[in-house]
């Protein structure tokens, strides 16, 4: 199947340009956010979805209507796709910063690169690796994303911070209970639970609203693989050799001093 493989230069961070225009990451950027707006931050293959799927059954007290019926894209839209400028009238600021071990993000971000036909065909792991390490594939690069916002978040108190692995590491309900703290929105017990069935990464995989599949071939070749992959911690040791596990532990090492983030490689 043909690439979609147009892309858009934005302060020197390429984007497929499928998703993006200039226009569009200009009204990102732009955007007015409004005090009860939730934004959600992250780079791509870091459990985004889930967290979206967590905030909207949150905001429905649980009720699965809206996550059944309406596409994840339509409910928590990126204010960065071309769309957004029709689809949001207004968005801040409760926002939660959600991070992922970068080696779990890498592979993830691989085998979405061979069925996402709207961004560049992936080459071998290597390749890839070396690109992700040097902060030229789409996107820009994850360790400039998570030194940026940590440096520059640090000190505020309307922010959550969230690492896919604890979420993975603390019961479902602890997530909502967390998430739904922080976005003051207690809910009751049995909310609670509601939510936790149906953000399940079984839920979700069988949910067609927020598993992609909605999503035509020609954009998400499904035949290339699945957009709820496999939902784990610790994949990345299936694919990377061992010596491209030095080769990264020793980047990571140099490049990531300053940063007070700790990073879980497993569960
Ligand atoms: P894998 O490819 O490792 O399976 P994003 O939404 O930022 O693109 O991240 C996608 C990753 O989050 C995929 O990882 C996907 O399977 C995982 N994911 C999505 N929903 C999840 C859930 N409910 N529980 C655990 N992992 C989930």
């Amino acid at each position: 199947m043909d690439r979609l493989d147009v892309t858009e230069i934005f302060e020197g961070i390429s984007f497929p340009g499928h998703l993006h225009t200039l226009e569009s990451l200009q009204f990102a950027i732009s955007f007015p956010f409004q005090d009860q707006d939730i934004l959600i931050v992250s780079y791509p293959k870091s459990g985004t979805t889930w967290v979206q799927e967590m905030v909207t059954l949150i905001c429905s007290r649980g009720d699965p209507s809206l996550t059944q019926s309406v596409p994840n894209w339509a409910r928590a839209p990126w204010l960065e796709h071309y769309y957004c400028a029709s689809v949001l009238g207004a968005a801040s600021l409760r926002s939660s910063l959600h991070f992922r071990n970068p080696k779990d993000v890498v592979v993830s971000f691989y085998h979405f690169h061979k069925m996402a036909n709207f961004l560049p065909e992936a080459e071998t792991f290597e390749e890839f690796l070396k690109k992700f390490l040097m902060g030229t594939l789409s996107y820009g690069s994850w360790f400039d994303h998570v030194k940026g916002w940590t440096c520059q978040t640090a000190t505020l108190e309307n922010l959550l911070h969230l690492t896919y692995e604890e979420m993975k590491q603390t019961t479902y309900k602890t997530n909502i209970i967390k998430v739904s703290s922080f976005l003051q929105h207690p809910l009751l017990e049995e909310e609670v639970n509601n939510c936790v069935q149906h953000c399940s990464f079984s839920s979700m995989k069988n949910n067609n609203m927020v598993n992609y599949t909605l999503v035509s071939d020609h954009i998400m070749d499904h035949s290339k693989g699945c957009f709820m992959r496999k939902g784990k911690t610790g994949d990345w040791k299936n694919l990377f050799t061992e010596e491209q596990n030095h080769y990264f532990n020793d980047f990571f090492k140099s490049n990531m001093q300053d940063c007070a983030l700790d990073f879980v490689w497993e569960v």
